[in-house]
């Protein structure tokens, strides 16, 4: 199955988008054909500073690839190193009644929000479709904030396919609905914009256990037996365990022998040790820019051979000399 995920580099990465989305996108590598971009283009719509931009795509590359994107399995790369994509997002406009992109739930929420209405935040979904049909995507991993913009791209293509054949291959989202909503220090939807993150990359062990200690939970005494059914650092911590692990973690929380102060240092341990590896590889990288400049590289000449053949199809389609 060929699956498609394009990535916004927006700053660091916390815990929920961990087990919410990097985590199950890559154990997809190990049975699909995964395709994996960075979407400057689309950040583009929203930023404001060019180092800053240039910044964070490096950043998500060295991030995506220190959690295990493998480049031997993944096809991983920049969306602006294939513009063969600008060109089908143009053929694509004439397939996109202003109708369908005057109904985009991401347009109307960005102005609201007080992000310039101009024309790249307006054409923003033919982008997307132009980035997941000219690879014949199949299944489009998303949050439910995107499920429309696959939806679009699918009218896109059937227009298109309604007036020149079978070309394009209609992609399909996929939302995870088995991740439960991961919740933040204030017990709140785990989010970058509620200041109720846990970082991925904390610098130290002791600023991410200053993190978990911030976690909000009850004030049940020392000594007492503790809920563990509605407190967050369980919640947290059982995304580390298995059963098993789980079935012990919830005997300590009865017995009343522990505090909730031993339970942030069990949560801290756990977040630590999970992402040592990840850390390691994040260090080689970020010495090596070189090395992962070379892989997105190599992705993105890969990207761009399956590109140019299915460019060569469509501006022969539609009559382009
Ligand atoms: P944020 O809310 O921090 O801005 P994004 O909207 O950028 O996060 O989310 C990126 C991905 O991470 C999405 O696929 C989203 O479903 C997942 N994700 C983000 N926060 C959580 C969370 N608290 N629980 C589960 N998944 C999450
Ligand atoms: N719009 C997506 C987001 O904000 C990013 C994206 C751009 C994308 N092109 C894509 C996702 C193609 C999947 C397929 O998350």
């Amino acid at each position: 199955m060929r699956i498609l995920t394009g990535i916004q580099a927006s700053g660091k990465l916390h815990i929920g988008n961990y087990f919410g989305a990097m985590k199950p996108m890559i154990e997809l590598q190990e049975s699909e054909e995964l395709f994996t971009f960075i979407a400057n283009y689309h950040s583009l719509t929203t930023s404001k500073d060019a180092k800053l931009l240039k910044q964070l795509t490096m950043d998500a590359a060295i991030d995506y690839l220190s959690l295990g994107i493998d480049p031997n399995k993944t096809t991983f790369w920049v969306q602006s190193d294939v513009p063969q994509v600008l060109e089908l997002y143009w053929i694509l406009s004439k397939f996109t009644p202003m109708g369908l992109l005057e109904r985009a739930h991401s347009y109307k929420d960005k102005v609201a929000k007080g992000v310039p209405a101009n024309h790249a935040l307006f054409s923003y979904p033919v982008l997307m479709a132009a980035d997941i049909l000219i690879l014949d995507t199949e299944r489009v991993p998303v949050g439910k904030d995107q499920i429309q913009h696959v939806e679009m791209t699918r009218d896109m293509a059937i227009k298109f396919n309604n007036e020149y054949g079978e070309i394009f291959t209609l992609p399909e989202h996929v939302v995870n609905d088995n991740v439960a909503t991961i919740p933040g220090i204030d017990g709140q939807k785990m989010s970058k914009s509620y200041d109720n993150a846990i970082d991925i990359f904390m610098e130290t062990e002791k600023k991410l256990q200053k993190r978990c200690n911030k976690i909000i939970s009850s004030s049940t005494p020392m000594g007492e037996s503790l809920e563990y059914e509605d407190c967050n650092i369980y919640a947290l911590a059982s995304l580390f365990l298995d059963e098993g692990e789980k079935s012990q973690l919830q005997e300590r929380y009865k017995s009343g022998k522990e505090g909730y102060g031993h339970f942030k240092k069990y949560l801290k341990e756990l977040i630590w040790e999970e992402l040592a590896e990840a850390r390691e590889k994040r260090a080689y990288y970020l010495n090596n820019p070189d090395i992962v400049r070379d892989i997105l590289s190599d992705g993105a000449k890969k990207m761009q051979k399956i590109a140019n053949a299915k460019m060569a199809i469509v501006r022969d389609a539609v009559g382009i000399l």
